[in-house]
């Protein structure tokens, strides 16, 4: 299979955590003539994210949301390369109001495959997530392996995934999936459990645990990850589906630990709280397939941990006004019943 070069690139969702990382690295390529964003700006998507690369004369932003296909149409004239991030991300709000999670994840995502098929594009990569595998008691999810997801957060993204993979078979659009694992780094809106326990550790507040806190997650770094995406997006099959995982699997309660050591504070700060509804245990995924391609994850986990606790530690002009923020808070108080943020 030959290897597809971009040139034309529209990124969606590219202002918010993973997708602006992305949209950093892509524009690392000097043969790539124009990239685009497009995203709606939801409280997860933030414009200081691609603040780096504003001056580039090669980037454009679009305020704009996937599911309207008038915005989708116009953005997409001249494009040959999409790489879809934009989504609605947190399992805790899915839980609380699935709406729009069925409203981006699946009909926005129809939206794009249909305005993509219609302008023609060359490749179209749908960043997916392992959470669509649902918890895997023992050994690692591979990509042939059912879809079993468990919390609306997880089941509108795998709507989202089987779709995109019906529009390849049904209409012969070359869609690359990928599945990625738990990331974390800079430029994660601080409701994630690393941005927020950071944040929490660093103002000496409580770090809230869901139930026992032995649930396992496989953590990559935000540079492993979208340099997993870009493989499968130059170097993958269309049709097929490539986990990004690291390997770096640990229990949440550790990486609490290592997260308020590096941050000067102690297990004091632990405050284990009433669990997650249907809390998946343990995610880990098989990334053979995309390694057979070349890539592997180079991070390791603790340097990457000790960087991203620093750049939080340095950029609280970056965080502190989205924690000050209402929708912050009154998630926060929703979840959290009733503690502060401060
Ligand atoms: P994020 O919540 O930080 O950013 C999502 C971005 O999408 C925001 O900029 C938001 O404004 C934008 N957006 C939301 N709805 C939109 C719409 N209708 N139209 C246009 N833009 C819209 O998310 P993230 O953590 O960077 O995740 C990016 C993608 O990676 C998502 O598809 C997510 O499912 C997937 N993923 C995330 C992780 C993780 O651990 N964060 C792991 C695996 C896969
Ligand atoms: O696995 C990939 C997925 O990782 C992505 O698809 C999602 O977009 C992303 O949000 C993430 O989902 P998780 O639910 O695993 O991430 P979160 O940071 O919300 O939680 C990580 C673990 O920490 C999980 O077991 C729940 C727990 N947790 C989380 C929060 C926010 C707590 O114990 N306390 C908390 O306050």
């Amino acid at each position: 299979m030959p290897s597809h070069s971009p040139r034309n690139m529209l990124v969606t969702g590219g202002a918010g955590f993973i997708g602006s990382a992305y949209v950093r690295l892509a524009l690392a390529d000097p043969r790539l003539e124009r990239l685009t964003v497009l995203d709606k700006l939801t409280y997860a998507g933030n414009r200081a994210n691609l603040d780096g690369v504003a001056g580039d004369p090669r980037f454009h932003f679009v305020q704009g949301d996937i599911a309207d296909p008038a915005a989708v149409r116009t953005c997409l004239t001249g494009i040959d390369t999409v790489v879809n991030f934009a989504a609605e991300t947190h399992v805790d709000r899915s839980i609380q109001d699935a709406s729009s999670f069925v409203l981006t994840d699946v009909y926005g995502l129809h939206i794009l495959l249909e305005a993509s098929r219609s302008a023609g594009v060359e490749r179209i990569l749908h960043v997916s997530t392992d959470e669509v595998y649902g918890h895997v008691e023992h050994g690692s999810s591979s990509e042939d392996d059912c879809l079993l997801p468990r919390s609306p957060y997880a089941a509108s993204k795998a709507g989202g995934d089987l779709l995109a993979r019906a529009y390849f078979v049904t209409h012969g659009l070359p869609v690359v999936i990928t599945r990625g694992s738990n990331t974390f780094g800079p430029r994660q809106y601080p409701e994630k459990l690393m941005p927020l326990f950071i944040t929490n550790a660093l103002d000496g507040l409580p770090v809230p645990v869901y139930g026992d806190g032995l649930q396992i997650r496989e953590w990559i770094s935000v540079d492993d990850h979208c340099r997993g995406i870009h493989t499968a997006l130059t170097l993958g099959v269309p049709g097929n589906i490539y986990n990004v995982g690291s390997g770096h699997a640990r229990t949440n309660l550790e990486v609490t630990l290592r997260i308020l050591d590096l941050c000067g504070r102690g297990p004091d700060l632990i405050q284990h709280v009433e669990d997650r509804k249907a809390h998946d245990r343990r995610y880990s995924i098989d990334c053979t397939k995309l390694m057979s391609l070349g890539w592997h994850p180079e991070r390791g986990l603790e340097p990457a941990l000790a960087e991203t606790v620093a750049w939080y530690k340095e950029n609280q002009n970056w965080w502190r006004p989205l924690r000050g923020r209402a929708d912050f808070v009154e998630h926060y108080q929703r979840t959290y019943k009733g503690t502060s943020t401060q």
